[in-house]
This record gives C-alpha cells, sequence and structure tokens, in this order.
C-alpha cells in the first residue's frame, strides 16, 4: 500500500545534460494482467520483467487471497499456479489494493461471476475514485455490490452464482472498464459483448487470445465490437511484460527540456493504443528518433534516440488521441511550459477521476511554478514560455499521485528555480526505481 507512511518530500534543481541509457522497469498495465491471467489459467504461468511497483505487489497479494499459487524467483521473474476460470476460493479478509484503480476494478471483473463475497479497499487516494462505472455493468451479470456515497470504496463485491452473458457499450473510454467486463464474462456461459467507440489500450484483448480464450474484435459502425467466449480453459503462458511507455515518458520529456541531453530510452511501446505522446511530441517537434522497431513481449517497440529541443511549439492535441496518451497529459503538460506558444489539452476530462484530479494538480502546480494555466472541466491549456523560461521555486502538492510527483520533478531539471514536491512516496506505486534512474543520468534529485 501506499500513503500510509510519512511523506517525502523532494526536490530537483537545474540539471546539467542528461546523457546514457534508461531502461524503464515493465509495463504496470500488462503486469496486473499477467498475475490475473495467470491466476485464471490451469497450471503455471511463468512471468519475467514483471513490474515490482507497489501497484502490481497488491495485485500479486491479492491473487493469493483468492487462491493462486504466486511466487517471486528474483527480481521480475514471477510465476503463478493458476486455478482456472470460476476457480477463485473466497478470500478470508479484505482486500486492500492500495493506490491501484486497474488493480481493484479488474479483480472486481474477475470475481465477480463466482458465487463468492469480497470486499475491497484502498488508500485515500483509491477511496475517493469511482467504482460505479464497473459496477455497472458487473451488474448485468447478476453481481451485487454495496460501497460508500457515489459508489466509493470500501465496497462489498457478491459475485453472480448464475451469471447471464451481457452486451455493454462503454459510456466513457477505460480499458479498465473494458477489461472489468471481458473478466467476468470468462466465467459467464455464452457470449459477453463490450462495445467501445474510442479505442483504449488492447493488453486485455490481446492477453487473452494468447491464454487461449476465443475473442475477436470487429469495427463496426459504432466503435469496436469485442465478442469473448464464456467459460474457456485459459493455458498458462511465458509472459515477458515489455518496458512501461509510461513510465519511458518522462526521462524522454526530461532529456526535451534539459539543455543539451541525449539518452537512449529502449524498448518503447509503440501499440497504437498507448503511443499518443509520442505522435504529439514529434509534432511539437520533439527530435525523436525511433530506431530499431522491432516485437518485444507481443508489442510493437523501438529504441527511442531523445535530444534537447529547443524549438518545440505548442499543439492543439486531438481529443480522439486521449485514450493513447490518457496518462501522459501530466508530463506533457510540463513539456508545454518549455514550448513556444500554447498547448491546448481537450477531452481530457477522464483525468479528472485519476489517482488525482489531474487537471487541478497540474494547473496549480504549474501556476506556482510560473506558468499561465486555462482550465475547464474537460481542457487544460498551458501558456509556453519556451525553453528554459519556466521561472520554477515552489512546491507541488501530489495528492497521492505519482505521475502528479514525477512530473515535478521533471520540471525541476529545466525550470530557472528548484521545484519540490510535497511528497514522492507515491512514485513507488509504479517505478520504483525513479530516483536512481534519473540520477544515472545527470539528474539532481534531492530528498526533502
Ligand atoms: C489502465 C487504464 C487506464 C490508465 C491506467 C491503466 C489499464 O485507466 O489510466 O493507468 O491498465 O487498463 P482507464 O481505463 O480508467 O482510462
Amino acid at each position: 500500500m501506499s500513503g500510509h507512511g510519512e511523506a517525502q518530500p523532494m526536490t530537483a534543481r537545474k540539471s546539467g545534460p542528461l546523457s546514457g541509457t534508461a531502461a524503464v522497469p515493465g509495463d504496470k498495465s500488462i503486469s496486473h494482467r499477467a498475475l490475473i491471467f495467470g491466476a485464471m489459467a490451469v497450471g503455471e504461468t511463468k512471468i519475467t520483467g514483471l513490474l515490482e511497483g507497489q501497484d502490481v505487489l497488491d495485485t500479486a497479494k491479492a491473487m493469493r487471497a483468492f487462491g493462486a499459487e504466486v511466487t517471486r524467483h528474483g527480481l521480475g521473474d514471477w510465476s503463478v499456479h493458476g486455478v482456472g476460470v470460476g476457480g477463485f476460493r473466497e478470500p478470508a479478509d479484505v482486500i486492500d489494493c492500495g493506490n491501484s484503480g486497474t488493480g481493484v476494478r479488474l479483480i472486481m471483473g474477475t470475481m465477480a461471476t463466482t458465487a463468492m463475497t469480497a470486499t475491497f479497499t484502498g488508500d485515500a487516494s483509491l477511496r475517493k475514485r469511482p467504482m460505479g462505472r464497473v459496477t455497472d455493468p458487473l451488474s448485468l451479470f447478476g453481481t451485487r455490490a454495496y460501497g460508500r456515497q457515489g459508489g466509493r470504496l470500501p465496497m462489498t463485491v457478491v459475485g453472480a452464482a448464475n451469471p447471464v452473458p451481457v452486451r455493454y457499450a462503454l459510456p466513457v473510454a477505460s480499458a479498465q472498464v473494458k477489461s472489468a467486463v471481458l473478466l467476468a464474462g470468462l466465467n459467464a456461459p455464452g457470449e459477453t459483448v463490450v462495445i467501445e467507440r474510442e479505442p483504449t489500450r488492447d493488453h486485455s484483448e490481446r492477453m487473452l487470445l494468447g491464454f487461449g480464450a476465443e475473442l475477436h474484435v470487429e469495427k463496426g459502425t459504432e466503435g469496436h465490437i469485442i465478442t469473448l467466449k464464456g467459460r474457456p480453459e485459459l493455458r498458462p503462458q511465458s509472459v515477458a511484460v515489455p518496458r512501461d511507455p509510461s513510465s519511458a515518458a518522462f526521462p524522454v520529456c526530461a532529456a526535451l527540456i534539459v539543455e543539451g541531453s541525449d539518452i537512449l530510452v529502449p524498448g518503447v511501446s509503440q501499440n497504437l493504443t498507448r503511443n499518443g505522446l509520442y505522435i504529439t511530441l514529434v509534432e511539437m517537434g520533439a527530435r525523436i528518433d525511433f530506431q530499431n522497431p522491432r516485437e518485444e513481449g507481443g508489442e510493437p517497440v523501438a529504441d527511442l534516440r531523445v535530444r534537447f529541443s529547443d524549438q518545440m511549439q505548442g499543439i492543439e492535441v486531438p481529443p480522439e488521441r486521449a485514450p493513447s496518451m490518457i496518462d501522459e497529459y501530466p508530463i506533457l503538460s510540463v513539456v508545454a511550459a518549455f514550448a513556444s506558444g500554447k498547448t491546448v489539452m481537450k477531452g481530457v476530462k477522464e483525468l479528472r477521476v485519476k489517482e488525482s484530479d489531474r487537471i487541478d494538480a497540474m494547473a496549480r502546480g504549474l501556476e506556482a511554478c510560473g506558468v499561465r494555466i486555462e482550465e475547464d472541466e474537460d481542457t487544460l491549456i498551458v501558456y509556453g514560455m519556451g525553453a528554459g523560461g519556466m521561472p520554477g521555486g515552489a512546491t507541488a502538492a501530489t495528492h497521492l499521485d505519482h505521475r502528479i510527483a514525477r512530473s515535478f520533478l521533471g520540471a525541476g531539471l529545466a525550470a530557472q528555480k528548484p521545484v519540490s514536491v510535497d511528497d514522492a512516496s507515491p512514485i513507488l506505486t509504479s517505478f520504483p526505481i525513479f530516483e536512481g534512474l534519473m540520477q544515472t543520468l545527470g539528474a539532481t534529485l534531492e530528498r526533502g
């Protein structure tokens, strides 16, 4: 769990050129799924490159509580002895998913169509986030859920003893909701259908196919129609987790704004449902070379050579790109502050229900650093101050949000005066080696 210890302030100071190789850890989305799908397969799934961030560790613990045998053999090297679809046992205690929306929502889906009751909770951030977006579609299977006002955790979920398959059109572009419904559909007879208007990250679909589920995706006028046949026997797999493109975003963006930088970030996913930030940066004039394109762990990847870019221009980011870069808006708004002209981010209201209200957290922190911001419910506009132009000299509140913490530390590496964050501890939820890795590249990050 995160957010239960003491706050750990951290400060970033203007740094010399960043150089070297930034090998970021495994993908968070794929790591959660490797553990969960492994737990639903019959036999032993082997995982390499698993992200050992707290979010994923909490999911590993939850899978044990539901009866799977989860073993760590070495760094990133894990195995899961699964119990089969519908084979979960009722957990003896409350499931604490810490800071992780992905963890809790996917696990709720996984147990929703098995006759058992489980109670979920999380840290102060997760207990504020809406769960109705998952429990509403799960109720169509026959699942019941009892939470706090507004569908908040703690929440008790009563799995459907006789689930029926569902057809559900996603009202929000959310891979977590899509995945929760597909996971529930695994233990329902017949075909479960999920329709998404805008494509969101497709790791669940890719991995379900890999684990032997019968699933197909059609493109229709309503969007993507995903059909899953219930009650398959999932076959255990060897999963090689590729590096996390959302973690790679931090060294990449830091190198773009720190004068003289030239770094290599290997194995960054170019999956079209994840690479929106990289498209946007190139449109802004970022100097990024995409080298050595290949497949790794079933994902298209490239090595990124990233150089300081003092000619970046603000742009309007198309709203339809939001699902493929949803976690990257905080760090993009930092890059935008070092570009010339304004960057307009529209269609981003989902940012308000992440680990924190990310529009508000970025707007307040950037304003404190001397940047002009405009916002409304669904929009964030950053007025760029050009390379080296951000005054800095402020402390940003991170609100238990790992991406907000890393974004402001990134800003501090290039701002005129240091930038601090009130609490860097949430960084451990998704990128435990961030501090050391950035220091190796030449970043000045100090505790306190
Ligand atoms: C995730 C989906 C996204 C993303 C989160 C990981 C996933 O959330 O923000 O960090 O692994 O499915 P939403 O599905 O709520 O947009």
